[in-house]
Parts: C-alpha cells; structure tokens; sequence
C-alpha cells in the first residue's frame, strides 16, 4: 500500500512537472481557442476528449505550435485558422496556450 502512493505521487509529481499551463495560456485559451476547442458544436478536436489529441501530440509539441501559429487543416478537415483567428496574439501567447492545451489532453505516453 505503501508503495502504491508513492508511486501515485511521483506520477503526480512528474505530471505536474511536465508541462506546466501558465496563467497566460490559460487566459488566451479562454479567451481565443475555447470558442472551438472547448465547444460542442466545433468540429475541433475538444480538450475534454484525450483520444482526439492522441495522434496529435505524438506528432510533437514544436509541430502543434506549428499548426497553432500558422494554422492546419488536418484529418478532419476542418481549419485550424492561423492563431486561432487572432493575428494580434503574440507567438509566446500563442505557444502558451498549446501548452495549455497539452496540459489539458496529456495522456500518459503520448506528451511530446
Ligand atoms: C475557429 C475555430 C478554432 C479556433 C478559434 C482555434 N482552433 Fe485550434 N483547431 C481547430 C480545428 C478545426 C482543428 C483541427 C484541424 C484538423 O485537424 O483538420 C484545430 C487543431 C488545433 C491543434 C492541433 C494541430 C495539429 O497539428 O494537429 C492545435 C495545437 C490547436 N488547434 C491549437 C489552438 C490554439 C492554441 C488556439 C487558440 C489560440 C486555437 N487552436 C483556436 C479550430 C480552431
């Protein structure tokens, strides 16, 4: 039993460590990517379904900053616009809220 908390701790403490959502990837996601990636009625891939960002994060987190600046249109066929539609973010801003994201849809095995 012992052990078994520990190791749920590190595990914790790894996630934790791994990818840390700052409050301005936070603010920019709420404020920009939310209206797709946390909405219903998108076709965007959703925060709250891991298995839609699986493939995605194994493509590695410099190619999801890629396509969050730049923009993508991938397997869905749907637009991933250029900065989430927002030419005013900043690419700190931008890359801010994919770490944002990635906290949000991490599953173990898959963080770039
Ligand atoms: C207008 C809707 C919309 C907004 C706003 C939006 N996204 Fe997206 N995003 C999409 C869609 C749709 C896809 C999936 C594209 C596909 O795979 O065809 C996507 C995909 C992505 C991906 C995965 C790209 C890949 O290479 O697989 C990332 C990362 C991402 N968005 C980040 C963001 C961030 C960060 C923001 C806010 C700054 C944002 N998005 C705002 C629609 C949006």
């Amino acid at each position: 039993m012992r052990i078994a908390i520990a190791a749920i701790l590190a595990l914790a403490a790894a996630a934790a460590s791994a990818a840390e959502p700052s409050d301005e990837g936070r603010r920019i996601f709420a404020k920009v990517c939310s209206a797709c990636h946390a909405n219903d009625l998108s076709e965007a891939p959703q925060v709250k379904q891991p298995e839609m960002w699986a493939p995605r994060l194994s493509k590695g987190r410099e190619a999801l900053y890629r396509s969050a600046l730049e923009g993508f249109v991938g397997p869905t066929g749907e637009e991933m616009p250029p900065r989430g539609g927002r030419p005013e973010l900043t690419d700190s801003e931008v890359r801010a809220a994919v770490d944002y994201i990635v906290s949000l849809t991490q599953q173990k095995g898959t963080t770039p």
